[in-house]
């Protein structure tokens, strides 16, 4: 008989000194280990579960299609649910992003983004465009490609020779804004930046820009000054440079709008989405491609130049359907905007521990920035290990968090994330805010003096 003990001496975890609390079921906000410890999920698994665990209807779903038809190639075939999926994020999706590509996570929706955009260009007779613009202090996957756009110091650090030459800008990050907090002309000041960098790229060369219209997890939900986007997408058209958003935390109403980009009225080129299409029942993620991006193959009689084999796997098609009718039906999109007041209050004792800086939320997704002095915004030392520190409190107290660091500058500077389920009850963020006290509290005197 194996025994657990065994079955973990062959788990490579990420982190091999730290010990990992097995999950063994969830329902609802809950999660539950192997020792019977209870938590509650203030990530939704990592902004995936916006619906919540323990969806009947959803793995019900997923089984019938499986009985149905486990698999298809997508070079040779379509299929059904995928065709439906399809036209539902079509329908959900600002302006004429009426076209949809199905990946199995966020990282290869953010890859196939950047090989359309550059496939766009080539078969518009342009290919000396092939320079991708991203930002600092952005996350957009995993893999090379998405390591090379992403913006995350820490995460590119030792992967660095492998990278691809990428020109990166500031994020119009206002805390730490580097206008030294005069607000006035912000969005105009961070959007100028794009155009200098297309500039000395040459313009001629540059295939696409890619950024999160809020940036999530490396970030902890900073939102841009109001006029930012509409000048980005001016400056976009101005040198024929496609513009890539990056919705796969904020996408399918994390924010209180079905996508963030929504707020600002702007119409990106490309979409990329995940996590939150599926609620965390099966991989899936997408890329929806405007009209004339479609039309440049349909015109040059190109085929896409690509393929995962799992992408639009039809009994992730099947959870991502099933999982859009519970967001409907119980208008969680619209319910992430409305309790955005409650959960602005179950975060507000946390003002009370001097060494929170920032408290940024949108929707239901929140960034608590960590700082030694609330003052003069001096970040805590990475070696103080702050934000994992509260990771590990957390659990303790019984509430996953998600710490992110480098927000000071790209070592130092700790953050919290929060993104709960959508399905979260006032009386459920009570305990939130009830764990999370717990969890600060115990922290704090662990903490390096000021
Ligand atoms: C903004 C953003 N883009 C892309 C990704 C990559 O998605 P995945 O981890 O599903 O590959 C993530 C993951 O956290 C993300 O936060």
């Amino acid at each position: 008989m194996t025994t657990a003990v065994e079955h973990r001496d062959h788990l490579f975890t990420l982190d091999p000194r730290r010990t990992y609390p097995v999950l063994a079921s969830a329902n609802g906000v809950w999660v539950t280990d192997v020792a019977g410890n209870r938590y509650l999920d203030a990530i939704a698994g990592i902004a995936v579960v916006n619906a919540g665990y323990g969806r009947d209807e959803v793995v019900d779903a997923m089984a019938a299609q499986a009985r149905r038809l486990p698999f298809a190639v997508s070079n040779i075939f379509a299929t059904e649910p995928a065709e439906r999926l399809a036209a539902r994020i079509a329908a959900m999706a600002p302006g004429d992003l009426g076209w949809v590509h199905f990946t199995s996570g966020g990282s290869e929706a953010v890859e196939v983004a950047l090989k359309l955009a550059r496939q766009v260009h080539v078969e518009h007779g342009e290919p000396d465009r092939s320079v991708f613009i991203s930002r600092w202090t952005s996350y957009h996957g995993a893999t090379l490609g998405t390591l090379s756009v992403g913006g995350a110091r820490m995460r590119r650090r030792k992967y660095e020779p492998l990278l691809l030459d990428v020109p990166h800008i500031s994020p119009p990050y206002c805390y730490r804004c580097t206008a030294g907090g005069d607000h006035g002309g912000c969005g105009e000041r961070y959007a100028a930046e794009l155009e200098r960098a297309i500039l000395d790229a040459g313009p001629g060369r540059v295939a696409a820009f890619i950024a999160e219209p809020v940036i999530a997890s490396v970030g902890g939900a900073i939102s841009p000054p109001d006029d930012y986007w509409p000048l980005i997408r001016e400056i976009c058209d101005r040198y024929g440079v496609l513009l890539i958003v990056d919705e796969v935390v904020t996408g399918f109403g994390r924010t209180g709008t079905p996508f963030a980009i929504d707020r600002w009225g702007v119409v990106p080129d490309l979409l990329a989405m995940g996590k939150g299409i599926s609620g965390g029942y099966a991989p899936l993620g997408a890329v929806a491609v405007r009209d004339p991006l479609r039309e440049a193959f349909r015109r040059s009689g190109s085929s896409f130049e690509h393929i995962f084999t799992f992408g639009g796997n039809p009994v992730s098609m099947a959870a991502g359907l099933a999982v859009l009718d519970i967001v409907d039906r119980e208008g969680l999109i619209g319910r992430a905007a409305t309790m955005e007041p409650a959960f602005r209050a179950a975060l507000d004792p946390l003002w009370a521990y001097p060494w929170v800086g920032d408290i940024r939320i949108r929707g239901l997704m929140a960034g608590i920035e960590l700082v030694r002095d609330r003052e003069t915004k001096e970040p805590f030392e990475s070696t103080d290990g702050v934000a994992v520190k509260l990771r590990e409190a957390g659990l303790r107290n019984g509430i996953v968090v998600y710490p992110g660091t480098g927000m000071a500058d790209g070592a130092r500077g700790d953050i919290i994330s929060l993104y709960p389920p959508l399905t979260i009850t006032d009386e459920e963020l009570g305990e939130l805010s009830r764990r999370l006290v717990a969890t600060f509290a115990a922290v704090g005197p662990t903490l390096p003096a000021r």
